[in-house]
Protein backbone atom coordinates (compact mmCIF):
# COMPACT_ATOMS: atom_id res chain seq x y z
CA UNK A 1 0.00 0.00 0.00
CA UNK A 2 3.37 2.61 -0.57
CA UNK A 3 0.58 4.66 -2.59
CA UNK A 4 -1.85 5.15 0.04
CA UNK A 5 -0.42 6.76 2.97
CA UNK A 6 -0.61 9.88 2.95
CA UNK A 7 -3.14 10.31 0.36
CA UNK A 8 -6.74 11.32 1.57
CA UNK A 9 -9.25 9.05 2.42
CA UNK A 10 -11.19 9.18 -1.01
CA UNK A 11 -7.61 7.28 -2.03
CA UNK A 12 -8.24 4.57 0.73
CA UNK A 13 -10.25 1.10 0.18
CA UNK A 14 -13.26 1.79 0.98
CA UNK A 15 -12.92 -0.28 4.34
CA UNK A 16 -10.53 1.40 5.95
CA UNK A 17 -12.37 5.08 5.09
CA UNK A 18 -15.30 3.30 6.98
CA UNK A 19 -13.58 2.80 10.31
CA UNK A 20 -13.83 5.36 12.77
CA UNK A 21 -10.85 7.84 13.28
CA UNK A 22 -8.82 7.48 15.43
CA UNK A 23 -7.70 3.90 15.09
CA UNK A 24 -4.06 2.35 14.17
CA UNK A 25 -3.71 0.92 10.42
CA UNK A 26 -0.83 -2.04 9.64
CA UNK A 27 0.37 -2.44 6.29
CA UNK A 28 0.59 -5.37 6.31
CA UNK A 29 3.04 -5.79 3.00
CA UNK A 30 5.09 -3.95 4.04
CA UNK A 31 5.02 -5.45 8.02
CA UNK A 32 6.13 -8.61 6.10
CA UNK A 33 8.77 -7.24 4.16
CA UNK A 34 10.15 -6.06 7.85
CA UNK A 35 9.97 -9.75 9.49
CA UNK A 36 11.34 -10.84 5.98
CA UNK A 37 14.40 -8.51 6.42
CA UNK A 38 14.79 -8.83 10.25
CA UNK A 39 14.89 -12.86 9.57
CA UNK A 40 17.42 -12.47 6.90
CA UNK A 41 20.15 -9.85 8.59
CA UNK A 42 19.59 -12.32 11.66
CA UNK A 43 20.66 -15.39 10.12
CA UNK A 44 23.04 -17.31 11.99
CA UNK A 45 22.45 -16.04 15.45
CA UNK A 46 18.46 -16.23 15.90
CA UNK A 47 15.30 -13.76 16.75
CA UNK A 48 13.65 -13.94 19.44
CA UNK A 49 10.85 -11.53 19.21
CA UNK A 50 10.11 -9.15 21.51
CA UNK A 51 5.77 -9.26 22.13
CA UNK A 52 5.96 -5.95 24.32
CA UNK A 53 6.70 -4.05 20.77
CA UNK A 54 2.61 -4.68 19.50
CA UNK A 55 1.43 -6.88 22.20
CA UNK A 56 -0.05 -9.10 19.14
CA UNK A 57 -0.45 -12.62 19.09
CA UNK A 58 -1.15 -12.13 15.03
CA UNK A 59 1.69 -10.48 14.32
CA UNK A 60 3.89 -12.89 16.20
CA UNK A 61 2.92 -16.07 14.27
CA UNK A 62 4.29 -14.17 11.64
CA UNK A 63 7.25 -13.55 12.56
CA UNK A 64 7.64 -17.16 13.83
CA UNK A 65 6.39 -18.39 10.77
CA UNK A 66 9.45 -16.47 9.17
CA UNK A 67 11.93 -18.51 10.72
CA UNK A 68 15.31 -18.98 12.27
CA UNK A 69 13.56 -18.02 15.72
CA UNK A 70 14.89 -19.40 19.14
CA UNK A 71 11.77 -18.78 21.17
CA UNK A 72 9.94 -15.47 21.92
CA UNK A 73 10.37 -12.92 24.34
CA UNK A 74 8.42 -10.89 26.75
CA UNK A 75 8.77 -7.86 29.19
CA UNK A 76 6.07 -9.37 32.18
CA UNK A 77 4.92 -12.23 33.69
CA UNK A 78 1.20 -11.33 32.69
CA UNK A 79 2.20 -11.14 28.59
CA UNK A 80 4.14 -14.53 29.31
CA UNK A 81 1.11 -16.58 30.49
CA UNK A 82 -1.03 -14.97 27.28
CA UNK A 83 1.61 -16.71 24.92
CA UNK A 84 1.56 -19.63 26.74
CA UNK A 85 -1.94 -20.10 26.84
CA UNK A 86 -1.67 -18.69 23.13
CA UNK A 87 0.34 -21.76 22.34
CA UNK A 88 3.77 -19.96 22.11
CA UNK A 89 6.45 -22.23 23.20
CA UNK A 90 9.75 -21.02 24.65
CA UNK A 91 9.14 -18.13 26.14
CA UNK A 92 11.82 -15.87 27.87
CA UNK A 93 10.27 -12.71 29.64
CA UNK A 94 13.72 -10.48 29.52
CA UNK A 95 12.40 -8.89 32.94
CA UNK A 96 12.88 -9.39 36.32
CA UNK A 97 9.90 -10.49 37.93
CA UNK A 98 8.73 -9.87 41.91
CA UNK A 99 5.27 -9.51 42.75
CA UNK A 100 3.88 -12.95 44.27
CA UNK A 101 0.51 -12.48 41.29
CA UNK A 102 3.33 -12.12 38.57
CA UNK A 103 5.52 -15.15 39.84
CA UNK A 104 1.84 -17.16 39.65
CA UNK A 105 1.50 -16.22 36.17
CA UNK A 106 4.99 -16.84 35.16
CA UNK A 107 4.40 -20.34 37.02
CA UNK A 108 0.90 -21.01 34.89
CA UNK A 109 3.11 -20.35 31.67
CA UNK A 110 5.82 -22.60 32.92
CA UNK A 111 2.89 -25.75 33.18
CA UNK A 112 2.35 -25.31 29.68
CA UNK A 113 5.87 -24.61 28.10
CA UNK A 114 9.35 -23.93 28.79
CA UNK A 115 9.54 -20.03 30.35
CA UNK A 116 12.95 -18.45 31.34
CA UNK A 117 13.48 -15.45 33.53
CA UNK A 118 16.35 -12.76 34.10
CA UNK A 119 17.46 -12.30 37.40
CA UNK A 120 20.16 -9.89 38.86
CA UNK A 121 20.28 -10.68 42.24
CA UNK A 122 19.92 -13.74 44.94
CA UNK A 123 16.31 -12.88 45.89
CA UNK A 124 15.29 -13.23 42.27
CA UNK A 125 16.64 -16.75 42.24
CA UNK A 126 15.24 -17.34 45.75
CA UNK A 127 11.40 -15.93 44.72
CA UNK A 128 11.82 -18.27 41.54
CA UNK A 129 12.31 -20.99 43.37
CA UNK A 130 9.80 -21.06 45.85
CA UNK A 131 7.38 -20.48 42.99
CA UNK A 132 8.34 -23.39 41.21
CA UNK A 133 8.27 -25.76 44.02
CA UNK A 134 5.11 -24.67 45.33
CA UNK A 135 3.63 -24.82 41.34
CA UNK A 136 5.48 -27.88 40.48
CA UNK A 137 7.19 -26.32 37.71
CA UNK A 138 10.96 -25.00 36.59
CA UNK A 139 12.25 -21.81 34.81
CA UNK A 140 15.25 -21.32 32.93
CA UNK A 141 17.56 -18.35 34.26
CA UNK A 142 19.55 -16.01 32.57
CA UNK A 143 21.62 -13.70 34.38
CA UNK A 144 20.82 -9.96 33.79
CA UNK A 145 23.84 -8.34 32.77
CA UNK A 146 23.83 -4.22 33.12
CA UNK A 147 25.95 -3.64 30.15
CA UNK A 148 25.59 0.21 30.13
CA UNK A 149 21.59 0.95 29.79
CA UNK A 150 22.09 1.76 33.90
CA UNK A 151 18.66 0.06 34.72
CA UNK A 152 18.59 -3.24 36.02
CA UNK A 153 21.07 -6.21 35.81
CA UNK A 154 24.36 -7.18 37.78
CA UNK A 155 27.29 -5.11 37.46
CA UNK A 156 29.80 -7.17 35.03
CA UNK A 157 33.25 -8.53 36.14
CA UNK A 158 31.49 -8.52 39.72
CA UNK A 159 31.34 -10.79 42.05
CA UNK A 160 27.81 -11.11 42.69
CA UNK A 161 27.89 -12.36 38.77
CA UNK A 162 29.69 -15.44 40.01
CA UNK A 163 27.58 -15.92 43.50
CA UNK A 164 24.44 -16.06 41.77
CA UNK A 165 25.60 -18.31 38.94
CA UNK A 166 26.37 -20.40 41.46
CA UNK A 167 23.31 -20.27 43.62
CA UNK A 168 21.37 -21.20 40.39
CA UNK A 169 23.49 -23.98 39.49
CA UNK A 170 22.43 -25.38 43.05
CA UNK A 171 18.68 -24.95 42.43
CA UNK A 172 16.45 -27.75 41.64
CA UNK A 173 14.17 -26.62 39.67
CA UNK A 174 15.85 -23.81 38.45
CA UNK A 175 18.59 -24.35 34.95
CA UNK A 176 21.14 -21.50 33.99
CA UNK A 177 20.56 -20.73 30.60
CA UNK A 178 23.07 -18.11 30.72
CA UNK A 179 23.47 -14.52 30.14
CA UNK A 180 21.20 -11.67 28.96
CA UNK A 181 22.90 -8.02 28.18
CA UNK A 182 20.21 -5.42 26.66
CA UNK A 183 21.62 -2.53 25.97
CA UNK A 184 19.05 -0.02 25.31
CA UNK A 185 21.01 2.99 25.69
CA UNK A 186 22.61 1.90 21.91
CA UNK A 187 19.12 0.98 20.27
CA UNK A 188 18.32 4.99 19.21
CA UNK A 189 21.25 6.23 18.06
CA UNK A 190 23.13 6.85 14.61
CA UNK A 191 24.51 3.20 13.14
CA UNK A 192 28.30 4.32 13.88
CA UNK A 193 27.10 4.83 17.33
CA UNK A 194 25.22 1.95 17.25
CA UNK A 195 28.07 -0.43 16.09
CA UNK A 196 30.67 1.01 18.94
CA UNK A 197 28.04 0.20 22.01
CA UNK A 198 27.25 -3.17 20.27
CA UNK A 199 30.82 -4.25 20.02
CA UNK A 200 31.31 -2.85 23.78
CA UNK A 201 28.24 -4.78 24.70
CA UNK A 202 29.91 -7.81 22.99
CA UNK A 203 33.18 -7.63 24.34
CA UNK A 204 31.77 -6.99 28.13
CA UNK A 205 29.30 -10.40 27.37
CA UNK A 206 32.41 -12.54 26.51
CA UNK A 207 34.25 -11.30 29.08
CA UNK A 208 31.38 -13.01 31.16
CA UNK A 209 30.95 -15.88 29.21
CA UNK A 210 34.63 -16.67 29.95
CA UNK A 211 34.04 -16.20 33.60
CA UNK A 212 31.15 -18.67 33.42
CA UNK A 213 32.89 -21.50 31.39
CA UNK A 214 36.04 -20.98 34.07
CA UNK A 215 33.58 -22.12 36.82
CA UNK A 216 32.34 -25.22 34.83
CA UNK A 217 28.65 -22.91 34.21
CA UNK A 218 29.29 -22.38 30.31
CA UNK A 219 26.02 -20.30 28.95
CA UNK A 220 24.32 -21.76 26.67
CA UNK A 221 22.31 -18.26 25.34
CA UNK A 222 23.75 -14.88 25.64
CA UNK A 223 20.36 -12.89 24.46
CA UNK A 224 20.28 -9.27 23.73
CA UNK A 225 20.27 -6.45 21.06
CA UNK A 226 17.31 -4.91 19.85
CA UNK A 227 15.43 -3.27 16.72
CA UNK A 228 18.92 -0.24 16.27
CA UNK A 229 21.62 -3.18 16.70
CA UNK A 230 20.02 -5.57 15.37
CA UNK A 231 22.28 -5.56 12.24
CA UNK A 232 25.69 -5.07 13.96
CA UNK A 233 24.49 -7.54 16.67
CA UNK A 234 24.16 -10.50 13.64
CA UNK A 235 27.74 -10.02 13.35
CA UNK A 236 28.64 -10.09 16.94
CA UNK A 237 29.42 -13.85 17.64
CA UNK A 238 29.21 -13.40 21.33
CA UNK A 239 25.03 -13.25 21.38
CA UNK A 240 23.17 -16.51 20.62
CA UNK A 241 20.00 -14.59 19.91
CA UNK A 242 18.60 -10.68 19.50
CA UNK A 243 15.39 -9.81 20.99
CA UNK A 244 14.19 -7.42 18.67
CA UNK A 245 10.52 -6.05 18.46
CA UNK A 246 10.30 -2.47 17.07
CA UNK A 247 11.22 -3.84 13.75
CA UNK A 248 7.93 -5.08 12.85
CA UNK A 249 6.24 -2.07 13.13
CA UNK A 250 8.50 0.30 13.46
CA UNK A 251 8.14 3.73 14.79
CA UNK A 252 9.22 7.38 13.58
CA UNK A 253 12.21 7.50 16.20
CA UNK A 254 13.63 4.39 14.94
CA UNK A 255 12.98 5.73 10.93
CA UNK A 256 14.97 9.10 12.35
CA UNK A 257 18.01 7.14 12.86
CA UNK A 258 17.82 5.30 9.69
CA UNK A 259 17.53 1.53 10.60
CA UNK A 260 16.77 -0.70 7.28
CA UNK A 261 13.02 -1.47 8.03
CA UNK A 262 10.38 0.52 6.70
CA UNK A 263 6.97 2.21 8.45
CA UNK A 264 3.82 0.05 8.84
CA UNK A 265 2.15 1.39 11.44
CA UNK A 266 -0.23 4.61 10.62
CA UNK A 267 -2.54 6.33 13.33
CA UNK A 268 -5.25 7.46 10.97
CA UNK A 269 -7.10 10.51 11.60
CA UNK A 270 -9.66 13.01 10.38
CA UNK A 271 -9.24 16.83 9.98
CA UNK A 272 -11.70 18.33 11.94
CA UNK A 273 -10.34 21.91 11.86
CA UNK A 274 -8.58 24.14 8.90
CA UNK A 275 -8.66 27.67 10.12
CA UNK A 276 -6.15 28.87 8.29
CA UNK A 277 -3.91 28.17 5.31
CA UNK A 278 -0.77 27.33 7.84
CA UNK A 279 -2.73 25.76 10.74
CA UNK A 280 -5.16 22.50 10.84
CA UNK A 281 -6.28 20.10 13.91
CA UNK A 282 -7.35 16.50 13.83
CA UNK A 283 -8.53 14.18 15.95
CA UNK A 284 -5.87 11.78 16.99
CA UNK A 285 -4.31 12.98 20.71
CA UNK A 286 -2.20 11.34 23.29
CA UNK A 287 -5.32 8.92 23.64
CA UNK A 288 -4.38 7.06 20.83
CA UNK A 289 -0.38 7.98 19.97
CA UNK A 290 2.10 8.23 22.57
CA UNK A 291 4.57 11.60 22.60
CA UNK A 292 7.00 11.06 25.34
CA UNK A 293 10.08 10.60 22.67
CA UNK A 294 8.58 13.26 20.92
CA UNK A 295 5.79 14.34 18.26
CA UNK A 296 4.09 12.00 15.67
CA UNK A 297 5.42 12.06 11.98
CA UNK A 298 2.67 12.85 9.07
CA UNK A 299 3.60 11.14 5.88
CA UNK A 300 2.45 14.24 3.82
CA UNK A 301 5.80 16.03 3.89
CA UNK A 302 3.70 19.30 4.10
CA UNK A 303 2.23 18.67 6.90
CA UNK A 304 4.22 19.27 10.34
CA UNK A 305 3.10 18.39 13.56
CA UNK A 306 3.38 20.79 16.10
CA UNK A 307 1.32 19.86 19.19
CA UNK A 308 -0.24 16.98 20.70
CA UNK A 309 -2.80 17.27 23.68
CA UNK A 310 -5.74 14.80 24.94
CA UNK A 311 -7.50 14.03 21.88
CA UNK A 312 -6.04 16.49 19.13
CA UNK A 313 -2.78 16.96 16.93
CA UNK A 314 -2.01 20.70 15.88
CA UNK A 315 -0.72 20.75 12.46
CA UNK A 316 1.55 23.42 10.34
CA UNK A 317 0.62 23.09 7.00
CA UNK A 318 2.38 24.36 4.04
CA UNK A 319 0.63 26.65 2.07
CA UNK A 320 1.21 24.31 -0.67
CA UNK A 321 -1.17 21.42 1.44
CA UNK A 322 -4.88 21.45 -0.24
CA UNK A 323 -5.59 19.32 3.25
CA UNK A 324 -9.31 20.35 4.37
CA UNK A 325 -11.97 19.22 7.11
CA UNK A 326 -12.83 15.81 6.22
CA UNK A 327 -9.41 14.38 5.13
CA UNK A 328 -7.83 11.67 6.65
CA UNK A 329 -4.30 12.29 7.81
CA UNK A 330 -1.54 9.10 8.19
CA UNK A 331 0.71 9.50 11.06
CA UNK A 332 3.72 7.79 11.72
CA UNK A 333 3.70 7.25 15.72
CA UNK A 334 6.50 8.17 17.23
CA UNK A 335 7.22 5.31 19.72
CA UNK A 336 4.83 2.21 18.88
CA UNK A 337 5.11 0.31 21.91
CA UNK A 338 3.23 2.34 24.00
CA UNK A 339 0.88 3.64 21.14
CA UNK A 340 -0.49 0.08 20.36
CA UNK A 341 -0.88 -0.32 24.54
CA UNK A 342 -3.33 2.83 24.06
CA UNK A 343 -5.70 0.61 21.29
CA UNK A 344 -7.50 -2.64 21.87
CA UNK A 345 -7.40 -3.68 17.86
CA UNK A 346 -5.05 -3.33 14.81
CA UNK A 347 -7.05 -2.50 11.62
CA UNK A 348 -4.39 -4.87 9.10
CA UNK A 349 -4.79 -3.60 5.74
CA UNK A 350 -3.61 -6.38 3.11
CA UNK A 351 -2.60 -5.67 -0.12
CA UNK A 352 -6.08 -7.00 -1.46
CA UNK A 353 -7.32 -4.53 0.36
CA UNK A 354 -9.18 -6.60 2.58
CA UNK A 355 -9.54 -5.54 6.22
CA UNK A 356 -8.93 -7.72 9.59
CA UNK A 357 -9.42 -6.50 12.88
CA UNK A 358 -6.49 -8.23 15.09
CA UNK A 359 -6.88 -7.97 18.74
CA UNK A 360 -3.54 -6.42 20.80
CA UNK A 361 -4.41 -9.20 22.86
CA UNK A 362 -1.02 -9.01 25.33
CA UNK A 363 -3.08 -5.99 26.44
CA UNK A 364 -4.21 -6.84 30.32
CA UNK A 365 -6.62 -4.48 32.51
CA UNK A 366 -5.57 -5.63 35.71
C1 LIG B 1 15.07 -6.09 27.52
C2 LIG B 1 14.73 -5.62 26.15
N1 LIG B 1 15.07 -6.37 25.10
C3 LIG B 1 14.78 -6.01 23.84
C4 LIG B 1 14.09 -4.84 23.58
C5 LIG B 1 13.74 -4.59 22.13
O1 LIG B 1 13.77 -3.37 21.70
P1 LIG B 1 13.27 -2.85 20.29
O2 LIG B 1 11.79 -2.73 20.37
O3 LIG B 1 13.92 -1.56 20.25
O4 LIG B 1 13.69 -3.81 19.27
C6 LIG B 1 13.72 -4.00 24.64
C7 LIG B 1 13.03 -2.72 24.40
O5 LIG B 1 12.87 -1.85 25.21
C8 LIG B 1 14.04 -4.40 25.96
O6 LIG B 1 13.69 -3.67 27.03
Amino acid sequence: MSRRPGSTLLDWPTAVSAIPTPFLLVDVEAMERNIARAARLARGVGLRPHFKAHKCTRILERQLAAGGCSGVTCATAAEAKILAEAGFPDILVANEVVHPAALAELAAAAGRTSVTVAVDCEDHVNRLEATASEHRCRFGVLLDLDVGQGRCGMVPGSDTVLHVAQRVARSETLTLEGLMGYDGHAQHRGYRERTDITVRTGALLDVERRRLDAIGLSPRVVSGGGTGTLEPAADNSVLTEIQAGSYVLMDADYGRVGVPFGPALYCVATVISRRSAAEAVADAGLKALSAEDGMPVAVDPLIDVVGISDEHVTLRTDTASRLSVGDALALIPRHVDPTVNLHGTLHALHEDDRVERWAVDGRVDR
